[in-house]
């Protein structure tokens, strides 16, 4: 970051020119910062850029604008992780753009209203929603949270899209409008812990209503009203970073809909701008870009944060983040100030209220009339010319709904300020009351507070354990629990905890699962400061004990606050998934890939549970070895296995995080009691086909016999990723001439790199395969030689003991020094893939529609990730890995085996021609001959001595010896 400018440097081309894009601010806020005593971060050198700056240089234009009147958006964009949240919203001391914005806001309507006249009013109303699967809830009604298919979004003429009955609620504080964004949080979280989704994946949007009431000079009240919209996007991860390359299932996710349908709005609004040809901007088709329609392109003024992480392996994703920033910066908006006389607006609306009455009376409303009054439907779809009764149905509830919304806007114009806040006086005072006494409780009282992945959504949840004993359970207890957890795997009565005299230990209902710092509990335990409790699979929890924390810090005991990474790091290392001696950043990667994996097991268990899927899950570490490669890194998989037949799948990490996506989006169907939450099996992301391919294991044919021109003959046990014997296959390499026929018995090559040069010929035949496991209706061997792109291949045989009959010739014209060492070090894998009887969660015969689309066999996307990094020396490989996970094992090294092997038989060779020469000097003895002619000695060592051995012997070749 340099002045307006943000450079960006490929990690992997380091001397090539870094990229240039120049934007409004460029801001750098990765290091050079310290903690001050109150948690703020402030710079330490000149280049860091602290929340007060940002806010000065964006946040204040935006309150400046809503001052005037103009619609105002901020929406901030990037990847996961990399601090949308933290500038728009903030943490703890360090207040982000929408909270500073709001007490600056309420700054300065407190300064106006000191010398206000009577007539004059300023105005402030809450909405939040949150968007996660094209779905709106209202996060300031919880009521709604799990309603089926969530709010819908309908369209006003004027107006555009928007929510219907969304809560929009009067706040006359800072304190106030605090207290109400806390309140929406906690509902988030509420939600996302219970329908298991990844609050990664909502966009959340919070909404400032701010209108002005003021009298112009000739004394007519003016109402001035802007709508300010400040979003917090989901995280803008590629399609092919989380995306599911490989997978039968790719396009099935809605999760990204509204995050791609973004993208291309954005594309189209650039386009535009730039002048190109007209194009549709297609707001229609996403949640999101219908309710961003006015910031994107329309009446607003719009600020855009893209948020980068800096870090290597982000490269890639950064580069997009900037390129969609770039294209964003082309884009032209134009807002209007929203100023009209007050007596205007209520006629307005009154008149436009009649109208719809009489439309609705009339009651024969045809489409085209509806349509045309409202603009062309709005959540339905907006096919005008439908006239299918269902579909003026809809448009008279829509006509319903804007007759409804009017007339409560025309009461609220009425209203006075006062009236409106005196309404809602009540519930907010309550509420903030019970604010301030739940972090006044904090204080003294034991409580579990809990961890989110989110930090946003970090301690937002409180349940106190109070004197005596408390039951912990899900909603459907009876009679109620004292402690409510929603979510998978909780128990209608889960848990008892128990505080007795400040001593607190807890107890999980049989069958109820509990972890207690990453272990399992059975019986009642005692819970001390800090201890880190997970309830079911995803309902995590860190117990605090005031007194307890108090005598720590007295005796000088210092204990680290837990964090959602080092509760689920936790877990995996209880689990034995974890090498805690693992430093080199590739083992910090794939130790985080395998917390990641381990999680999303958990859950993706729990739901398969909970949907009765007959399917379960385990995280599973490939080796490179076991992916069919010479070296590079470990791999996280997560194997399926069907509860009905054992059958196994393979999915790579992008493959299960977009299944498990799928997974959330039935789950969330089925807790908020839709009827259809199920899908066909086609789309049911717990199913596989059994014609789906998968990896049985791969045996490895050193070549080391080849390079001395020795036939191969093996018989190889063919291993699974565990190490598992999966059976044996039988496979020859034999050495031939030019017309691929048997080589001389002699012609075997006493030192490898004699053979560069030259040209070498063989046959390579895979016989067959036997012992496969009897689950295993067909199998195919595919192997690659040497540099080979792509995979040769044996034909599909049905069969548990499957005949290839293949043979491939091969010849090498000439033998280099890098084929030689390849011969000499490598090995062939011989990958043997097969299809299973029966699919993953019934006996029946797979659907074989769904296989012929084409569909990858699933393991293979092991083989397509990314480059192998040969650098990398994974720990992990060696780690002794228990169950479910443990080390690919090999029992003899088959490299040393084959050289042995080779040796044996050079050996042999050898002591066959010493002998036939010691035959023949005892023979010359006998008949009383002393010398032996060089060209005898050649015909007895097979006429091959080759030219380096002549050379040693000196220049005269027939010179003849004497026998000593
Ligand atoms: N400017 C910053 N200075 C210091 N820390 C930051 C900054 N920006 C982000 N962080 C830290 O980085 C972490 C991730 O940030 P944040 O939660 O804002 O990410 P996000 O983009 O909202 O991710 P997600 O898409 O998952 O919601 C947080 O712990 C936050 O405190
Ligand atoms: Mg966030």
């Amino acid at each position: 970051m340099s002045g307006k400018t943000t450079e960006i440097k490929d990690p992997e081309n380091m001397s090539a020119e870094p990229r240039r894009f120049a934007f409004d601010y460029s801001y750098w806020s990765h290091d050079q910062f310290t903690e001050n005593s109150e948690g703020y971060l402030e710079p330490s050198g000149s280049k860091y850029a602290d929340q007060k700056v940002v806010f000065d240089d964006l946040g204040r234009g935006v309150l400046d604008n809503a001052w005037k009147g103009y619609n105002c958006s901020l929406f901030a964009y990037g990847q996961t992780g990399s601090g949308k949240s933290y500038s728009m919203v903030g943490y703890g001391s360090n207040k982000g753009i929408v909270p500073i914005f709001c007490d600056e806001l309420f700054k300065a309507v407190e300064a106006k209203r000191i010398n206000a006249g009577a007539d004059e009013e300023y105005q402030v109303t809450l909405g939040m929603l949150e968007i996660y699967n094209e779905q709106v809830r209202d996060l300031l009604n919880p009521k709604t949270i799990s309603q089926k298919g969530g709010l819908k979004v309908r369209q006003d003429p004027k107006k555009g899209f928007y929510v219907e009955q969304l809560t929009s609620c009067p706040v006359n504080s800072y304190k106030e409008i605090d207290n109400k964004i806390n309140e929406g949080t906690r509902n988030r979280t509420v939600a996302s812990t219970n329908m298991n989704a990844t609050s990664s994946r909502a966009h959340t949007i919070v909404a400032i209503t701010f209108t002005q009431k003021t009298p112009n000079e000739t004394g007519q009240s003016m109402t001035r009203t802007a709508v300010v919209n400040l979003v917090d996007l989901a995280g803008s991860e590629r399609a092919d970073s989380t995306g599911a390359t490989g997978d039968r299932l790719k396009e099935g996710s809605a999760i990204n809909q509204s995050l791609s349908s973004l993208g291309n709005v954005i594309k189209a609004l650039a386009d535009l701008s730039t002048g190109k040809k007209k194009t549709v901007v297609p707001y229609r088709d996403s949640v999101l870009t219908k309710l961003l329609q006015n910031a994107l392109g329309g009446n607003s003024k719009t600020i855009m944060i893209a948020a980068l992480s800096p870090a290597d392996i982000n490269y890639e994703e950064t580069l997009s983040t900037l390129r969609f920033a770039d294209r964003a910066k082309a884009i032209k908006t134009t807002a209007t100030v929203n100023e009209s006389p007050t007596d205007r607006l209520i006629r307005e609306l009154r008149e436009e209220n009649a109208r719809l009455m009489e439309m609705l009376k009339q009651g024969g409303l045809s489409p085209e009339m509806a349509a045309a009054l409202i603009g062309g439907a709005g959540g339905a779809g907006g096919n005008n010319s439908a006239n299918s009764g269902k579909e003026v149905e809809e448009m008279k509830k829509q006509l319903e709904e804007q007759v409804r919304k009017n007339q409560e806007e025309m009461e609220n114009m009425k209203k006075t300020w006062q009236e409106r806040m005196q309404e809602n006086k009540g519930s907010i005072s309550a509420n903030m009351e019970e604010d301030n006494k739940r972090q006044e409780d904090r204080k003294v009282i034991p409580h579990l507070w809990n961890l989110n992945e989110d930090p946003a959504l970090t301690a937002m949840v409180v349940h106190f354990v109070n004197e005596g004993t408390s039951k912990i359970g899900n909603k459907k207890a009876s009679p109620p629990a004292e402690i409510t957890l929603s979510g998978l795997s909780i128990l209608p009565a889960h848990a008892v905890v128990t505080n007795k005299n400040s001593n607190i230990s807890i107890k999980p209902m049989e069958k109820a699962k509990i972890l207690v710092n990453g272990q399992r509990i059975i019986k009642d335990t005692q819970l001390h400061h800090n201890d880190r409790l997970l309830f079911g699979a995803n309902n995590m929890y860190v117990f605090h004990h005031p007194q307890d924390e108090a005598k720590n810090i007295k005796e000088g005991k210092k204990t680290e606050t837990p964090t959602f990474d080092s509760a689920q790091e936790e877990i995996a290392q209880k689990a034995g998934l974890m090498n805690t001696e693992g430093k080199s950043a590739e083992d910090m990667i794939l130790q985080e890939e395998v917390v990641q994996m381990l999680q999303l097991v958990n859950e993706a268990n729990a739901m398969s549970e909970e949907l009765d899927k007959k399917v379960k899950f385990e995280v599973a570490l490939m080796s490179p070895q076991a992916r069919g490669l010479k070296d590079g890194r470990t791999a996280v998989m997560v194997k399926m296995i069907s509860q009905v037949n054992n059958n196994e799948w393979m999915w790579d990490k992008n493959k299960a995080i977009n299944r498990k996506s799928l997974m959330q989006e039935i789950y969330q169907d089925f807790v908020s009691g839709e009827e259809n939450w199920d899908v066909p099996k086609e789309k049911d992301p717990f199913w596989e086909p059994s014609d789906q391919e998968i990896l049985i294991g791969s045996a490895h044919l050193h070549l080391m016999s080849l390079a001395h021109a020795f036939d191969i003959e093996e018989t190889l046990a063919i291993t699974d990723y565990k190490g598992k014997e999966m059976g044996h296959v039988k496979v020859t390499c034999k050495p031939c001439t030019k017309d691929y026929k048997d080589l001389g018995e002699d012609d075997f090559v006493d030192e490898p790199n004699e053979m560069i040069g030259k040209d070498f010929y063989f046959i390579l035949k895979l016989e067959n395969c036997r012992g496969l496991p009897p689950n295993i209706a067909k199998s195919r061997c595919k192997y690659k030689h040497y540099t080979d792109d792509k995979f040769t291949e044996t034909n599909e045989v049905e069969s548990m003991n499957p005949d290839f009959n293949f043979e491939k010739k091969y010849k090498q014209t000439p033998v280099t020094e890098q084929y030689i060492n390849y011969l000499k070090d490598g090995s062939i894998v011989i990958e043997v893939w097969g299809r299973q009887k029966g699919d993953s969660n019934a006996g029946a015969p797979s659907n074989s529609t769904v296989a012929s689309k084409g569909a990858k066999p699933a393991a293979n996307n092991a083989t397509q990730q990314k480059k192998p990094d040969n650098k990398v020396n994974n720990k992990l490989k060696s780690t002794p890995a228990p169950a479910p996970v443990p080390a690919p094992v090999v029992k003899e090294d088959p490299k040393i085996a084959a050289e042995l092997d080779s040796y044996k038989k050079r050996t042999n060779e050898a002591e066959g021609k010493l002998g036939s020469i010691q035959d023949q000097i005892a023979a010359k003895r006998k008949n009383g001959q002393t010398t032996i002619t060089i060209e005898e000695l050649e015909a007895m060592l097979g006429g091959n001595v080759n030219h380096t051995r002549n050379e040693n012997l000196g220049e005269n070749t027939s010179k003849a010896c004497v026998i000593q």
